[in-house]
Order: C-alpha cells, then structure tokens, then sequence
C-alpha cells in the first residue's frame, strides 16, 4: 500500500475515494476495551454523532462499521481513517502550512501520535492508558486541514478532540485554543466519563496528551532521576545510590522511564509488568537491561547485584502484587530486606478500565473479565490492592521506604479500603508520601518544574546546541548569586543537561526537559530564541513544559498536596494560569480535567509558545513564562508556603510591576481557641 504525503494529509477527510477499511492493524498495541455500557438510545447517538463528520452518501457505508467498532472496542475510533502514513515529527519546513505556528502543532500532533512514542496508537492514546490526543481519526484529519489552512489572523477551537473551527482572532492571539474533557462539576463521575467518551462528546487528555506536548517518556525519566535521587537522599542519606535496590511496577508510557531512570542513578531497579509488550518494548529500547518471568530469578538475581553494586534495570514479567509479597517471603525466610525504596507506577488513576491487573487473573484473563463482568472485575482490583498494601507496610515496617508515584495509587488503595491512613494527617495526607512535595523539596514553591523545549528541524544538531545553552545559562544565573536551595536544584539539572545527550534519551522529536525556576526559564528561552534568530538553531523551537508544574495543576493529592488553608480542593490556579498564558504570548494553550491522578480529581492546563527568533517571541516568553510561574508561586505563598513566600518577594524584588498580596503570620496561635472558646 502506498504511503500518502503530507500535502495529502493537510488536504481534509478523504472522501472521494474513501480509503479502504483495513481495520485494526494488530502489529500495534491496542487499548484495552472500553465498557461504557450504553443504552440502545445511547449507542444511536455515539453513531449519529460520529456520523456528522461525512457526507450522507458515506453513511450507509460507515455506519454499520462504526456500530461495530462500538460494540466490539466500546468506542468509535474510525480506524478506517488511519492515515496510511509514517506518523512521526517531521521537519517543520515540510508541512504546508501559511504560518510556521500552525506547522509546529502538526509537528507536535504526529509526535504525540508517532508508534514509537504513543502507548496505544491506532486508538490516538499517547500515554497513561486512555491520554487521548483526539477521540477519533475524522477529529485529526480535520485538525491537520485546519492547521494547514489557518493564518495569523485565526484561532482553531478545540472541544475535547473537536475541531469547533478556525474563527477570527488576531496574530497577538493563540493559534490553538484547547478544552479537555470540562464538564459540569456533578457529572464529572467515571461513569459520565465512560458514556460521554463512547458518545463522542468528551474525551481524557491526560496532561500533555490532548495539548500535543508530549516528549515520550524522556520527561518522565528526568523527573524519575530527581526524585529517586532525592529519595536516597532524603531517606537512606545517601548521594551514591550503588547496590540500592528500588522496586516499582510499570513499563508503559510514564512509568516505562523508571528502567531508563534507576540506570542513570546507579542503582538497582525492578521493575514488573503485566504486559510483555511493554515490557518488551522497553527492552528492545535498550532502557531495560534484563528481564525475566520468574521471581526465583529475580531473587537471586537482586543479591548478586546488590552483592556486586551492579547498576541494573531488570523488569520481571508479571504481577507487582506477586513481586512484593514474595519480598516479604524472603525477609521472613532469610531476614534480607532486599528492597529499599519502593513505589508503583500502575495506571490506578483508571483502576478499572484496564489500568491496574489484579493478582488474582493472568494479564489475558483480566482483560476478559474486564469487559466481560466489570462488577466482579473491581472487587478484584480492590482485594488486589489490599495485598498490595498489606506486603508493602511489611517491608516498611521493616525499613523500606515507599512512596506515592503520582498515579493516584494510595487514594485508590484507601478506597478499597488498604491501610494507608496517616495517623494524625491532614486530609490529603496518607501513611506514604507523595514524591512531588514530599521527596523532590517542595520545589513547586521555589519555582522549578518540568520546562521543556523541542526542535523543530527534527535535527539532533540543534538539539545538542540547545542543551549547550541551556547549561551554560544555569551557570551564569549561579555565578550571579542564587540561595543554596535553588543552588541545590540547578546543580542535578546542570548534571542532567550535561550527561542527557549521552544517555540518549530522544524518543520522538527532538526534545530535551529540564527541570528549572522562572528565571531559568525566561533566560533559555530568551537564549534560545536568540539562537533561532542569529541561525545557530536552524529552525523555530517550541517550548513548553508538564501541566504538572507550579502553577499548571490543581491536584489536591499530588501537585497542590501541600497546600494547606483549605484551598486543596479549589481550581482557580490551573484556570487562571490557562487564562492568563493565552494572552501574554502562547502559541497554544490547553485546560484538562483529569490527567494524572483521574477523571474528576484534577485540573491541569499546559502552554506552547514557538520561538521563531522574532523580538515578540522573546518578549512573548518573558512576559508569558513570568506569569506562568508567579501565578502558583503567589498562590502558594498566599496558602502559607515559607517557600513560596521568600521566592516571591525576591521576584518582586526584581520585577517592580508584579504586585502580590501577601499573608500575615498568626504570630499567637492562642487568639484563635481564645476568640472560638468565647463564642
Ligand atoms: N510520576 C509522574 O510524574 C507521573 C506523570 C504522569 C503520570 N503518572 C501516572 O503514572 C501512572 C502510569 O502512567 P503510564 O503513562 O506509564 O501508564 P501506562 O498505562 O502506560 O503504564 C502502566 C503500566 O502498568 C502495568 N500494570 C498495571 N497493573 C499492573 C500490575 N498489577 N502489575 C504490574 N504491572 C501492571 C500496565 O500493564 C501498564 O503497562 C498513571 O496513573 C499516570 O497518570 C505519573
């Protein structure tokens, strides 16, 4: 079969001839299959709503297909419209377009769809089991078209997935405006979520799945670095972590990086996984050292590299919940503690949809009963859980330390009704803590988060010039003077910077991440612009970072667990930052519900801004980034964060026009029982 070119794939939803249904191709994974559980009245809706997208003379052709696409996957993906193309990032200089804007967001979509970066790619899955970037193929056709077509003087509007059209804007304006998934707050339930997707109306765009942001799981592995670094640290006390063993489970999107990242630390990791693909995926990545299926193996092979201070990433093919209890088993047996940090990576933000494999089933049987008998299929995943728990207390009793990955992992064991209650916590609190503020240093409220860049000439010559300036410019802002703390942060992310080309990191597009504060930010970005500009960069750089940042993710059990004046649960943060990014200079701008810890659970928003070497691009990037950090930075020195507060008023310092209310300190905690007691 031919491949199609772009000019092709910019030219619309090809009609005439329609291409011929090949179906799924089973070369690729597939998502697990969705249980929305229509009605009749419901099922013709997802049909008639899918149906809007062609002409009347295709229907008769299209919709028996898509019925059965609904019937037997739970969702109309139109796999007919996959586009007979190689799907990766390619050089910005050759998409068709009539503003270099528009043909980087069609460099960023093919990468967050390119097979090589995207989990499940026929079903426009980037990561996290159900981080969709569209919610069918006729959405992306249509989105390419308008991108294609689109001038400065038009924003392309996005509904969850659909494109609502290219209206009149103007060239200060973003060229991207996108809503995930935003529903009205008391149907904002899994269950609605399920329907509503089948429907066609809604969809999960993780953080950076459905804003196009994505940079394969690089961004994760840098995160992964600093946290299992901090951790030792910060638990064992430790900076040399060789012949430390951390257990975690998980090899898909996200989680895939914690192989990757345990080899860059030196230490010893493994990692299970119920899924050979991934597992196998991993492994021929080269991120992945060994794998084996049994746990006779892994035992001894855990002693043998602990014995030797072997850096090792091995993945064990099977249950994590089997991996944790047979640990116990040896400790018990033989008084070895052979773990010591422990955490999970496990979709538990989606438990019940395929993203936790209870124990009790084979991978294969679990997604039988999954669509089969969705009822017996959660009581198994919360016994599951439970056992999981319940080995994982064992071992820390005993010394381990475990940790709460992110993924909505210990809110979901309580709900199944685990022992992970905090005695004497506050309400987000568990018996582990959370990695973003408990183990990275609450680095939130000083400013630092996920930036990242990608290059768009696709030309890993360009990346590594970026990674240059990118270290060099930390230095100089630490020769200028900077507190320990931040001193603290930019030494591992100058380390990072220097070693990543060698650690080969790329998946995808030419992308690097670094962790850094408002000023780091502002001057690489300002740098690198330059770069474009003066044609040391030989084409525009988008940069971007995670909504899982300061000020782009109202989480109350993960990126706001810290926040404690009763505000956790509030989301004016992420709306407000998703706001205000759009019209201080971003190219694209994205608000979520979900992402992370789940559907419901979590606002979260993210930005692109293309630097294409023009002063507004320079001056959109330090306008826009200093908003983009400052918001959550005010936000968390207004909560009570000492941090925030002292990271604040230096940048008031520097910036006379940033004018922010500050708290005052209850100096005698007494006025408040005296002032309660006398009412
Ligand atoms: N730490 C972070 O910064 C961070 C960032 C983004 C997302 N997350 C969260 O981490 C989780 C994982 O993300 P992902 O993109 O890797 O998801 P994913 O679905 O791609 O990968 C999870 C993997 O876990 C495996 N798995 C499920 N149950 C298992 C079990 N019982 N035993 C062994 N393996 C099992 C699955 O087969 C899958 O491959 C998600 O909840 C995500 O939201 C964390």
């Amino acid at each position: 079969m031919m491949m199609i070119s772009l000019q092709e794939l910019c030219a619309g939803i090809p009609l005439h001839p329609l291409p011929p249904n090949r179906g799924r191709d089973e070369g690729v994974p597939h998502a697990p299959i969705r249980t929305p559980q229509l009605s009749a009245e419901e099922e013709k809706l997802a049909l008639e709503n899918a149906l809007r997208y062609f002409p009347p003379e295709h229907h008769s052709t299209l919709a028996p297909e898509f019925a059965e696409e609904l019937r037997q996957y739970g969702h109309i993906y139109m796999y007919r419209f996959c586009p007979k193309i190689h799907m990766r990032a390619y050089p910005i200089s050759e998409y068709p377009c009539k503003t270099q804007k528009a043909a980087a967001v069609m460099h960023m979509i093919m990468n967050n769809l390119d097979p090589a970066v995207a989990q499940f790619p026929q079903e426009l899955v980037t990561y996290g089991g159900n981080g969709q970037v569209f919610s069918n193929w006729a959405q992306f056709w249509l989105v390419m078209h308008y991108l294609s077509a689109m001038t400065e003087d038009q924003t392309l509007v996005m509904y969850s997935g659909h494109p609502l059209g290219l209206f009149p804007s103007h060239p200060g304006a973003p060229r991207v405006v996108i809503t995930n998934g935003m529903v009205i707050p008391n149907y904002s339930s899994r269950k609605d979520y399920e329907k509503m997707f089948a429907l066609g109306v809604t969809m999960y765009g993780q953080m950076t799945a459905g804003s196009y942001c994505y940079i394969g799981p690089q961004g994760i592995v840098h995160g992964t670095v600093l946290t299992v670094l901090n951790a030792g640290r910060r638990y064992l006390g430790l900076e040399d972590l060789a012949g430390k063993v951390f257990v975690t489970s998980g090899l898909g999107g996200m989680s895939g990086a914690q192989a990757k990242a345990a080899a860059v630390v030196g230490c010893i990791g493994v990692i299970a996984e119920v899924d050979e693909n991934a597992l196998v995926k991993r492994h021929k990545q080269g991120w992945l050292m060994e794998i084996t299926k049994s746990l006779d193996e892994c035992m001894q092979r855990i002693r043998k590299a602990r014995r030797d201070k072997e850096t090792l990433s091995l993945g064990y093919h099977g249950n994590i919940v089997d991996l944790w209890e047979r640990l116990v088993e040896e400790y018990e047996k033989t008084g070895d503690l052979l773990v010591d940090l422990g955490s999970d990576q496990t979709s538990c933000h989606n438990p019940f949809s395929g993203g936790y494999y209870p124990v009790q089933l084979s991978f294969t049987e679990a997604n039988e009963v999954l669509c089969r008998d969705p009822q017996v299929f959660r009581k198994l995943v919360h016994e599951s859980l439970c056992r999981q728990v319940s080995a994982i207390n064992k071992l820390s009793d005993k010394g381990m330390f475990f940790w709460d990955y992110g993924n909505a992992f210990l809110l979901e064991a309580q709900r199944a009704g685990a022992d992970v209650e905090c005695k004497g916590g506050r309400g987000t609190e568990f018996r582990y803590p959370s990695y973003v503020q408990h183990i990275m240093g609450d680095i939130f409220s000083l400013g630092f988060g996920p930036f990242r860049w990608v290059c768009t000439s696709a030309d890993p010559s360009d990346l590594k010039v970026t990674d240059q300036i990118a270290g060099d410019v930390m230095e100089d802002i630490i020769a200028q003077g900077v507190s320990d703390a931040v001193k603290k942060q930019y030494k591992d992310n100058i380390r990072w910077i220097r070693e990543a080309g060698e650690h080969k990191l790329v998946v995808g597009s030419q992308a690097r991440i670094l962790y850094s504060d408002q000023k780091g930010r502002i001057s690489i970005a300002v740098a690198i612009n330059r770069a474009v500009a003066s044609g040391q960069v030989k084409a525009p750089v988008v940069i971007s970072r995670d909504h899982h940042d300061v000020s782009g993710t109202d989480s109350p059990y993960r990126e706001t667990s810290n926040i404690y004046d009763g505000s956790a649960f509030c989301a004016d943060m992420a709306v407000q930052n998703f706001v205000g990014d759009s019209f201080r200079g971003a190219t694209w701008v994205a608000l979520h519900n979900g992402g992370g810890v789940g559907w419901g659970e979590v606002i979260n928003g993210g930005f692109g801004l293309v630097l294409d070497g023009s002063p507004e691009a320079e001056q959109n990037a330090r306008t826009m980034l200093s908003w983009d950090v400052s918001n959550g930075v005010a936000r968390r020195c207004w909560s009570g964060n000492r941090n925030a507060y002292d990271t604040i008023i230096r940048t008031m310092e520097e910036d006379r026009s940033l004018r922010v209310t500050l708290p005052y300190d209850i100096k005698d905690r007494t006025v408040l029982d005296a002032a309660l007691r006398d009412k």
